[in-house]
């Protein structure tokens, strides 16, 4: 906590389902650096009951808390108000980009998740499986009795949809957080399945390589790479297949 409180006016996006949205102004007295859905949570707490928003795990894990500070795609947990201003001022928080907004700042991100579960993306691992660099996997001696699970590498915010410049174009687009967990399940078990899935136009051709995915994803998922990683597979395949003899010339060979 710094001594040093900052006064910001945070305007907020307002709509309820189907209805005219506007923006309302809060004025608050901030600690900078507090977190965005801190400030938030005090708003609906000290000014404005009806406001409403998601969040849960308060340490980037959930992935609930997806808003757009001053224009950005940001996690909102994790996102400190001295990053997006300077010395109080304006911050202005609105709800994802390219999901239906449901009310305020909660968008419904169903479809997304219906997609990411028709995928057969298994989100969660054992932690021993999923550590990040900073953990360390589970030995003898710090095993515990039940191995805990976490959310493997894509903790399904939907940052990288409402960034993307071609799910803002076409609906039917699966978006990079599908791609890359194809990609994902591709690299550790390299099967047709996953190429087909993905090579489709609302999938790997509809990308325009903004690279936006990579740049809001907190998790270090790297949509992007991974999506132009599966397009070279699919061109290294549909190559090979040229050269490859069709079965009818396999059956009709003749050994030399
Ligand atoms: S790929 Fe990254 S930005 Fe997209 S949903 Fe997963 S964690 Fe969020
Ligand atoms: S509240 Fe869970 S990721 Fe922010």
């Amino acid at each position: 906590m710094t001594e040093q409180l900052w006064q910001v006016h945070f305007k907020v996006h307002r709509q309820r389902t189907g209805g005219k949205p506007y923006v309302r102004t809060f004025t608050l007295d901030v600690d900078p650096e507090e977190y965005i859905l801190d400030a938030v949570e005090r708003i609906w707490a000290l000014h404005d009951r009806t406001l409403t928003y998601r969040h849960a795990c308060h340490h980037s894990t959930c992935g609930a808390c997806g808003m757009r500070v001053n224009g950005r795609e940001k996690l909102t947990c994790i996102t400190t108000i001295s990053s997006v201003t300077q010395n109080g001022g304006t911050v202005r928080i609105d709800p994802l980009r390219n999901f239906p907004v449901v009310s305020d700042l909660v968008v419904d991100m169903g479809n997304f998740f219906l997609r990411m579960d028709r995928s057969g993306f298994n989100s969660v691992a054992p932690l021993a499986a999923a550590c990040l660099p900073y953990e360390q996997p589970l030995t003898a001696e710090n095993s515990i009795d039940h191995e805990p699970e976490r959310l493997v590498d894509c903790i399904e915010c939907g940052l990288c949809i409402s960034v993307c410049p071609a799910a803002n174009t076409d609906k039917e687009y699966v978006g990079p957080a599908v791609l890359a967990s194809l990609h994902l399940m591709y690299v550790q078990n390299p099967t047709q399945e996953f190429i087909d899935q993905a090579d489709h136009h609302t999938g790997l051709w509809r990308c325009h390589s903004a690279y936006e995915c990579t740049e809001v994803c907190p998790s270090g998922v790297d949509p992007a790479w991974r999506i132009m990683d599966m397009r070279k597979k699919v061109m290294s395949d549909r190559i090979k297949s040229i050269f490859r003899p069709r079965s009818s010339e396999k059956k009709n060979a003749q050994p030399a």
